[in-house]
This record gives C-alpha cells, structure tokens and sequence, in this order.
C-alpha cells in the first residue's frame, strides 16, 4: 500500500470514530406513555399545570368568545355591526342556517320538509327580545335537537350570523317608514296593489291524486 492512502486511510478512520460520539441519542428521554419509576403515580406522560393556556387561546374576552359576562348573557354587540357585518352573516346563514330556519327564519327548511325536528319560528316574540348572547350560545353550544356551529364558525362569524338573525327579526315588521328618506328610490318602484285573486282550490291530496 502507498504511504498515501495509509495516511488518508488513517485521516478517514480518525474522522469516522469522531463522528460516533452518542451523546444526543442518549439523553433521558421517555418514550410516550411509557411508565415512569420517578413520579409518584407511575406516569411519565404529566398533566398540564392548572391554569395552562395554549398559545393563541387566552380568551379573556368572554363577551365575544362566550356572548357572557359572568354568567350573564350581553344584550348588546361585542364588534360593530357594519354592512360588510350583516353581508358575512347573510352569507353563513343562508349556508348554515337555512337548511332547517330556511331562508326567511320561519323554520320550515329543506330538511326540516325531509323530516328533521321542526326548530321554532325566529319571528316569535320570545325569539325577537332573546338577547344576541343568547342567540350567540345556542350557535356556540346548541341548543336541544340542534347541535353546535362552534366548529363550522369562528366567533366573529357567529356574531355576524346573529347581527343578520336581528335583521331578518326586524325586517319582519319593517314599514317605508324606517327607511330614511334619501334611500327610498332605491327599493325601485312600489309593486301595483295586488288584485283580489280567487281562492285557488283545495289541491287534491296524494291519496286522490293516485286514485285518478
Ligand atoms: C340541522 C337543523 C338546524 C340547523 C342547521 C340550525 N338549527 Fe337552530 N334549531 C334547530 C332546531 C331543531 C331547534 C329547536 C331545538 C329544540 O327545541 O330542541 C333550533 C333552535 C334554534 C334557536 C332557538 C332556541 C330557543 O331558545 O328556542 C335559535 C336562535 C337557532 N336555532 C339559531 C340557529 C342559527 C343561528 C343557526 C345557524 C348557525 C342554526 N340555528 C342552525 C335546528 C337547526
């Protein structure tokens, strides 16, 4: 053998053991769940410290992330209501919602004709002066046959869903007069007064209809 490769066989072998060392594998690890002769109960998985919050999840705000001071649900907005408000909430309640509140808040819904429990009218009066912290939680946590939105809504959509139930409630009873002056051109021309129609018959029943 050449002088030469013994010497850069001797340089590889002294690099090669060098790079042997274990120390970071060999650390005190735990693998997970595995049992733990240092603690008192066995564990070496530790609950977290009481009062641990994760990052991002300090929710001291708990009128917009609950609708609740205390234990009192807000009567009034934690965010400003604005028309981009209303939009994003006409926008996630007709997606949402309507599937059984329908459209309009009456209640009567595509599943709702398929069968699913009937939900309230959102136009009953109990419904119209329940606070939006209440509307907020039934979103939050459901409310008896109608689970949670909570994961399909952030807080501030749920806040906007129920900015636009308040409107739907409103837009119930509303007359030309609340809309102010300088905007009534743009609901268009009044539609003519409807000319009394008859009655259309009773529609035959499916029971009739199949014996045709
Ligand atoms: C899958 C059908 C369904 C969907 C979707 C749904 N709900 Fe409901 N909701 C119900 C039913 C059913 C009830 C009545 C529950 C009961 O009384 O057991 C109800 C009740 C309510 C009530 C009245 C609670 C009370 O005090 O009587 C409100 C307010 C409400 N829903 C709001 C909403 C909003 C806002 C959404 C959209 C984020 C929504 N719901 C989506 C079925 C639904």
């Amino acid at each position: 053998m050449s002088r030469i490769s013994v010497v850069a066989a001797v340089i590889g072998l002294v690099g090669f053991l060098g790079s042997c060392r274990q120390d970071m594998h060999d650390q005190p690890r735990y693998r997970p769940l595995s049992a733990s002769r240092f603690f008192g109960d066995g564990r070496s998985a530790r609950d977290f410290p009481e009062g641990t919050v994760a990052r991002g999840q300090l929710r001291l705000d708990t009128a917009f992330y609950e609708g609740r001071v205390g234990t009192q649900e807000i009567s009034s907005f934690p965010i400003p209501i604005t028309a981009a408000v209303l939009d994003r909430g006409q926008d996630r309640y007709n997606i949402y919602c309507s599937p059984c509140h329908a459209y309009t808040g009456e209640g009567n819904g595509m599943i709702v004709q398929r069968g699913f429990t009937a939900p309230p009218s959102l136009h009953e009066a109990r419904l119209k002066s329940a606070t939006p912290g209440y509307i907020y939680d039934v979103i939050t946590n459901g409310f008896g046959a109608m689970y949670s939105y909570a994961s399909r809504l952030p807080p501030a959509d749920r806040w906007a869903v129920v900015a636009y139930v308040r409107a739907l409630q409103l837009s119930r009873g509303a007359t030309l007069a609340d809309v102010p002056e300088d905007r009534r051109p743009e609901l268009g021309p009044r539609p003519p007064a409807p000319a009394a129609q008859p009655q259309p018959a009773t529609p035959p029943s499916p029971v009739e209809r199949r014996a045709r």
